[in-house]
């Protein structure tokens, strides 16, 4: 059975949650391939808000196995403590399996994140702090401690000694800090950690197969997004795993022939948190409209979201990177207050037109966007369900985007809850 990835194309925030949750009702297992509790998805279902930062968001259907991927990095005390909330709101996550391959972010780590933060100053990146860029150094540097570790008191003793040895260093000589204790920490992890965690802790990519050899649905749903990825993003100003459909193939454990359908999601303006080139930010009276109307402030974090137009550069390159099959634009009632709207169509770099994204860094900084404007709707979309429910400026601006992505629109959200959605392709 054909798999389908849903993955972010802009610089993450845009929704990806909710759709994902509609797409999965289809399902019959959900798998995370990259990122952390860097991410953070809420969910509305009957009037209750469920915010999932690990667990895949098909967790949420019975039928659905979610599924942690190798490539995801796991703070095991994160993990638990959401699988202990959803629990208590009545939601079963005996179905969750945790891949043995998937390393562990553990508090040295979110310590580091946090200490190279703060030694950045002026120039740090704005990370989450959730230590997922050290977890991910560790795996690329072979001192990672793995989830499978955690099954073997010996291993585990015997890495976290190792690792220690060298992060130590780092943390009293270069940073002036306390150094941790292994013992303690090992002792803590094997008491509050592994009884509640080893049942979950799973062969997912024999699973992953057996489902696609039974011709079961997979989605693979990607955290974060396109331009925050490891390789194609706004580089340095990224996270440290690859977002993009490709991920999914490492990060789970497929090869590309199994994967049919990409989804791209994209709000119909664009947010970014923390530091990095965003030709389309708005710093005026717009911008605070949108990030007031879209409350966008940081699910985990609380911060405030740098708000902008919609960049259709950026998308044509997110068509390109991920192979997209379809668009999903989140958001678009955010719009509704609007008397016209501009969509960035190209960028002028130094005088010169660019249709694409430029590759080179220092132009990007330097572009500045082109748009088209296009008349509002200054319509409540929120009960809106289908095309024919869309004033024309709407259908108009989405057919518009279409045209400008090179890709064909198929869903629209028009509100929070679960039924708020328009189905455009049809
Ligand atoms: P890190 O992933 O915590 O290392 O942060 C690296 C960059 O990615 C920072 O600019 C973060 O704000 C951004 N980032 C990480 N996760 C998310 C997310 O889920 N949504 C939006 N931005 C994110």
């Amino acid at each position: 059975m054909p798999a389908t990835v849903v993955v972010g194309t802009q610089w993450g925030d845009e929704g990806k949650g909710k759709v994902t949750d509609l797409i999965a009702r289809d399902m019959s297992m959900v798998v995370r391939y990259q990122g952390g509790h860097n991410a953070g998805h809420t969910l509305v279902v009957d009037g209750e808000s469920f915010a999932l930062q690990l667990v895949p968001s098909g967790v949420l259907y019975e039928h659905v196995t979610p599924v942690i991927g190798n490539g995801v990095v796991v703070d095991p005390f994160v993990l638990l403590e959401e699988v202990a909330t959803l629990e208590s709101k009545g939601v079963d996550c005996s179905r969750l399996k945790v891949s043995g391959n998937a390393h562990l972010i553990l508090p040295y780590h979110q310590e580091l994140d946090m200490l190279t933060e703060r030694y950045l100053g002026k120039n740090k990146l704005g990370t989450t702090k959730r230590g997922i860029g050290p977890t991910y150094a560790d795996k690329a540097t072979r001192v990672g401690i793995r989830v499978q570790d955690l099954l073997d008191e010996k291993i585990f003793r015997e890495k976290l000694e190792a690792v220690l040895g060298d992060k130590n260093t780092v943390l009293t000589r270069v940073y002036n800090r306390l150094p941790t204790d292994p013992a303690e920490l090992a002792d803590r992890v094997l008491t509050e950690v592994v009884p509640r965690l080893a049942p979950y802790v799973s062969d997912t990519v024999g699973l992953v197969h057996d489902a696609l050899d039974g011709d079961r649905e997979v989605l693979f749903e990607g955290a974060q997004a396109t331009f925050l990825d490891l390789d194609h993003g706004t580089y340095p100003f990224v996270t440290s795993s690859n977002p993009v459909a490709g991920g999914a193939c490492t990060g789970a454990g497929v090869g590309p022939r199994h994967i049919q359908r990409v989804v791209g999601i994209a709000k119909a303006y664009i947010t970014r948190v923390g530091a990095g080139p965003f030709p389309t930010e708005l710093h005026d009276e717009d911008g605070d409209t949108l990030v007031d109307r879209g409350h966008e402030f940081g699910t985990n974090t609380g911060r405030r979201r740098r708000p902008g137009w919609f960049d259709a550069v950026m998308m044509r390159q997110a068509v390109r990177l991920n192979s997209l099959s379809e668009v999903a634009i989140t958001k678009l009632d955010i719009l509704d207050t609007f008397d016209s709207l501009k969509v960035c169509v190209a960028y002028d770099v130094g005088g010169e037109r660019h249709e694409h994204l430029p590759y080179h860094q220092s132009d990007l900084h330097a572009a500045k966007p082109i748009y088209e404007e296009l008349p509002g709707w200054r319509t409540d979309l929120t009960s809106a369900r289908s095309r024919s429910d869309l004033p024309p400026e709407a259908v108009d601006y989405l057919g518009f985007l279409e045209e400008q992505i090179r890709a064909p629109v198929s869903l629209v959200g028009v509100g929070p809850g679960r039924d708020q959605f328009v189905d455009f392709g049809s």
